[in-house]
């Protein structure tokens, strides 16, 4: 199902939790709402599950407008961060659960939720009560039972977030399997860049309530719309050195280092230049120099961090250039994984 947002405002008293946003996601594919502590994520889901409404704007789903639309006429499956599996039943009886409510025949009611059952791989513990299952395996139940009565939309407000690091990454990927084999179309919700990075078909990346850019992931990492976007996406997070823009130049610092990179803006433009880590070339011919302030060894990578104009930042460097403490390198940049942008606004100018 295709659903498309149109000038989407929500209030709260004189709060603006989203602030006039619009999108089409497209039909069986998997979007994630990415963005800070309430930037509006879960206000957002809310408003595409009918247990609120917007204050202004109109939602589709598919050519219905389903706006003020009640959640159980919206077709939708809904998985929380907290399980919300009822206790007292066992696994089978909470994924029968929402056929039950829809009167559907016993017998159909237990085979559709084995088959569910099945699909998240929690087929050998149907007796259990949720208490007796691992966090992960809750979450596994608590996704059948959203998908059983078949929903034309599938929304997930952060899921994973109960569980320790490794489960989160195995159920993720978990995630994605059932959302591909199933082809419902999904809204996940997450805080977590990598997450969203790894399983999203498209990312909708929020600020404050106003979407800053909706991409592919690569597209959002490679091509940041903005200062924000930039800054959010990355890990180690991009480098980040103040300067202005003289004669087309881009120079860094108070001592005004030509950074060898050009923007086309009026003199006296105040910037941020940015560089990803991998975007650092090690160039003992380049003008630009810097000092080493340490090695570091992460795997199978080492990541150099020196002074760069009065502040300190980070690269990939040659393993094998043995630098020192304090030791002056010349570095240069590469044409991918660098940006200028303005200072105050974060508008990207290169
Ligand atoms: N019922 C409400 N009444 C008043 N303000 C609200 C209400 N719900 C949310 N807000 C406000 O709206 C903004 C967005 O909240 P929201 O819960 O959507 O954020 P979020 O992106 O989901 O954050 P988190 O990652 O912490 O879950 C916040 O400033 C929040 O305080
Ligand atoms: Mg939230």
């Amino acid at each position: 199902m295709r659903i498309r947002l149109e000038h989407i405002v929500k209030r709260f008293d004189d709060n603006t939790a989203v602030n006039d946003f619009s999108a089409v996601i497209e039909s069986g594919e998997l979007v994630t709402l990415l963005g800070p502590s309430g930037c509006g994520k879960s206000t957002m889901l809310n408003m595409l599950s009918g247990i609120i409404y917007p204050t202004e704007g109109k939602i589709y789903f598919d050519e219905d407008d389903v706006t003020f639309m009640s959640s159980e006429k919206r077709g939708i499956g809904l998985v929380f961060q907290n399980y919300a599996l009822y206790p007292h039943m066992t696994v089978l009886e909470n994924i029968c659960f929402p056929l039950e409510i829809k009167k559907v025949p016993k017998a159909e009611r237990i085979e559709r939720a084995k088959k569910m059952a099945e699909l998240v791989h929690v087929e050998g513990m149907l007796n259990r009560k949720p208490g007796q299952l691992s966090g992960g395996q809750q979450q596994r139940v608590a996704i059948a039972r959203a998908l059983v009565k078949e929903p034309r939309l599938l929304l997930l407000d952060e899921p994973l977030s109960n569980l320790d690091a490794r489960l989160r990454i195995e159920m993720r990927e978990e995630i994605r399997r059932i959302q591909l084999e199933t082809g419902v179309t999904t809204i996940f919700v997450t805080h977590d860049q990598e997450e969203a990075m790894s399983i999203s078909d498209h990312i909708i990346l929020m600020k404050l309530g106003v979407l800053q850019q909706y991409d592919k992931p690569q597209a959002l990492y490679d091509q940041p719309a903005n200062c924000f976007v930039a800054d959010f996406l990355g890990n180690p997070p991009i480098n980040k050195v103040a300067g202005v823009v003289e004669g087309g130049k881009v120079l860094l610092g108070e001592e005004k280092l030509d950074s060898g990179i050009r923007a086309d803006v009026p003199d006296g433009t105040r910037v941020w230049l940015s560089f990803r880590a991998e975007s650092v070339i090690l160039d003992n011919d380049s003008p630009l120099k810097a000092h080493v302030i340490m090695t570091s060894v992460m795997g199978k990578e080492v990541i150099t961090s020196f002074n760069l104009a009065g502040k300190e930042v980070r690269g990939y460097m040659d393993a094998n250039a043995e630098l020192l403490r304090d030791q002056e390198i010349g570095i240069r940049f590469k044409k991918s994984g660098v940006f200028v942008f303005d200072y105050e606004t974060g508008e990207r100018y290169l």
